[in-house]
């Protein structure tokens, strides 16, 4: 290649990569698909080597990968955290198992391959058998402190199960979000207007960088953790990469079963090919395999480069890709106004479906992508759910193509569409009459976690939208059946249910109701709280947005939209109509007392106890509905103290407000099953 060439290909890579790496890392959004990505990766290595004076100092083949992110405290790592080299070339697998052979020619070589999990790694320290410290990979040397996510996390043990107490040990593997867990979250969502998570990585991503995470999601525990590597000293060492994965399943890992021992090549193939298929049906997402010298010692032997290790490589499968011809970008309008562009596809089939139609999620991607019609484009499912554009075929570009340029009027109403900021989504402000806003709005008025009225969906919504029977949700309650009948396909039967869901619907709880109403930024959970805190919908209106803000979870995004949406007359007419129909504005009392005293309560444990040893304490807090965590954070409620507790943790504790009590004011709390608050009052702190 010409070297000017060859200069400009490796700036253009690197800031190309850099690009992502920055949307992938501090915004968790993936621009491009892995294999893309490794694809111009390993292009951009391939330039560099061939014109190394050419190689930028922000080359992205000089790092692991990842920024820390300014929110958490940046520490170091116990045992340095590298990348992997991986390949989707099975001739590589076997010069990887050659390249070990002739590096170690005297010894007996065998292998444990594992399942590549898809998330985020993470490294868990544990001193004295208990957890202590959850940080990100980062660079490999440091990373972020996320201890106070670990309730995110369902199945990482707080404590080891061992009768041996080990001094410390950490243990890597990797975060996931469930692919149930990620439809369900992206349902819900959708629900709430806000835009769609491309991937459970991603999600995953984004959720262990957030500082404030709801309660109702920690108590969802939507994240799984599987180790995939034991750092130790002394005693807690095994001498194969297989001891140590059924040793973290007796400490009560959950390690998935799919790991095997492959004693040559052979084996190793017949696990690749295995997995390729079933992993479909894992719970998770997996995107390739890890094969691994199986003897530690001598894993450690053979060392790493400056990146990777040398005893270990991951197959990637590729992806379920497919190229087509994109017909035009269409652009639909969604219940908030928002407006998202739509790929409009040659059909083609992918991954067992026809493909018709890709998301292209907002301008920014269609600019990254530098998409023109008529292109002939890569797809692919994200997360092996919705169909997204990953690439263009540049080669295949003829003379006379133009860029897309996003709309500028909304292609429903025709009013202008605007935009907060260059990043932002844009939307149509017409919320009063763009029929694909108001018909959205009638539809999430209905849904199952608003006013849950099963017998109206999407065609009857449009049907009556159609025949001026419906604008508002409150015109549900003022449907006939006189207007219904001389409508195509109802009989009195259908009317009778129809109108008879409508009526059960006036029961449904005023949390419900709130949420129903599609205030922008509010989803089902903000919607709870709020009735929760406020109680009515009148004290909800009359709120200031700085009270509004100094409401637990609601941030300023929130407040000005309730702000906006009660000011506006429309909407409080709206609001009038469905209190005179008979809605719930109030939020009911709860019925029920939770039984568990220390329901909801998060306590550190720190110093010797007298009549319970660490354990029986942390059991005993647990079966009366607490929770203990290793880490002092403003999540946590009390610091529960013997003689000598940590200095450091009751400075900490002081410092963040935290109730400091003994074990006789714990016994004491959970002996009345009402007097918790009461007891708080008159405890004593030290
Ligand atoms: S071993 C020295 N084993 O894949 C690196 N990694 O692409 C040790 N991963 O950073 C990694 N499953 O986050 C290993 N069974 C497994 C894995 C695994 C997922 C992740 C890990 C690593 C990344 C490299």
């Amino acid at each position: 290649m010409n070297p000017t060439i060859a200069k400009e290909r490796i700036e253009a890579l690197t800031r190309q990569l850099n690009n992502y790496n920055k949307a992938y890392f501090q915004e968790a959004k993936s621009l491009v698909s892995d294999f893309e990505y490794d694809k111009l990766l390993a292009s951009l290595e391939k330039l560099e080597k061939a014109f190394p004076m050419y190689r930028l100092a922000d080359s992205p083949t000089q790092r692991v990968g990842e920024q820390s992110s300014t929110n958490f405290p940046t520490v170091k790592h116990l045992y340095r955290m590298r990348s992997l080299s991986n390949t989707y070339e099975e001739k590589e697998i076997k010069q990887f198992v050659q390249r070990i052979k002739n590096r170690l020619p005297d010894e007996k070589i065998d292998f444990l391959c594992e399942i590549k999990a898809d998330g985020v790694a993470l490294s868990l320290t544990y001193v004295n058998n208990r957890l202590t410290q959850i940080i990100t990979r980062g660079d490999g040397t440091k990373g972020d402190d996320i201890t106070i996510n670990t309730p995110l996390l369902r199945n990482v043990p707080l404590v080891l199960k061992s009768d041996q107490v080990f001094k410390e040990v950490t243990i890597h593997g990797e975060a996931a979000m469930p692919k149930a867990m990620f439809k369900a979250l992206n349902n819900s969502y959708e629900a709430a207007g806000k835009p769609l998570l491309a991937n459970p990585r991603n999600a995953t991503a984004g959720m262990l960088r957030t500082k404030k995470i709801a309660e109702a999601l920690k108590k969802k525990q939507p994240l799984t953790f599987t180790p995939y590597r034991l750092c130790a000293v002394g005693d807690a060492v095994t001498a194969t990469q297989k001891a140590a994965l059924q040793r973290l399943q007796a400490w009560g890992f959950d390690v998935p079963p799919t790991y095997q021992y492959c004693k040559d090549i052979v084996a190793i193939m017949q696990y690749i090919h295995h997995w390729e298929q079933a992993k479909h049906h894992l719970p998770i997402m997996v995107d390739g395999i890890v094969i691994k010298l199986n003897n530690l010692a001598l894993q450690a032997q053979i060392g790493a480069t400056a990146k990777v290790p040398r005893g270990m490589i991951a197959y990637k499968y590729k992806p379920d890709q497919a190229a087509t011809i994109l017909k035009e970008v269409t652009y639909q309008v969604g219940r908030t106004g928002v407006v998202t562009p739509v790929a409009i596809l040659a059909p083609v089939a992918l991954a067992g479906t026809t493909v018709k139609r890709a998301s292209l999620y907002n301008a920014k991607a269609i600019a990254m992508l530098d998409l023109q019609i008529g292109d002939r484009v890569f797809i692919e499912k994200g997360g092996d759910i919705i169909p997204k554009v990953t690439g263009v075929d540049q080669q295949q570009r003829k003379a006379g193509q133009k860029p897309i340029k996003f709309v500028t009027h909304c292609p429903a109403c025709n009013s202008l569409l605007v935009q907060e900021s260059e990043d932002a989504l844009r939307y149509c402000p017409n919320t009063l009459s763009c029929p694909p806003q108001l018909k959205g709005r009638i539809l999430h008025f209905v849904q199952r976690k608003a006013l849950n009225i099963t017998t109206i969906g999407n065609k009857t919504i449009d049907l009556f939208f159609e025949k001026g029977l419906l604008r508002q949700p409150a015109d549900l309650f003022d449907l006939t059946a006189t207007q219904i009948a001389p409508l195509e396909g109802f009989q009195k039967k259908s009317i009778d249910n129809l109108l008879q869901g409508i009526e059960a619907a006036k029961k449904t709880p005023f949390s419900h109701v709130l949420f129903g109403l599609g205030i922008r930024h509010v989803g089902f959970t903000i919607a709870e709280k709020l009735a929760t805190h406020f109680g009515n919908i009148d004290d909800l209106m009359a709120a200031s947005e700085e009270t509004l803000c100094a409401t637990p979870e609601v941030g300023a995004k929130i407040a000005h939209s309730l702000i906006t949406y009660f000011k506006h007359p429309t909407y409080r007419a709206e609001i009038a109509r469905l209190r005179e129909v008979g809605l719930s504005f109030v939020q009911a009392k709860p019925t029920i007392a939770d039984d568990l005293p220390l329901t909801g309560k998060v306590f550190v444990v720190s110093g010797v106890f007298k009549s319970y040893s660490r354990e029986e304490i942390r059991d005993y807090i647990q079966k009366k509905g607490g929770k203990v965590v290793g880490q002092l954070s403003s999540n946590v409620d009390f610091l529960l103290t013997g003689t000598k507790p940590g200095p450091q943790k009751v400075t900490k504790a002081k410092a963040l407000a935290i109730a400091i009590i003994t074990e006789e004011a714990l016994e004491k709390m959970t002996k009345k099953k009402k007097g918790l608050s009461s007891l708080l009052l008159g405890m004593h702190l030290i």
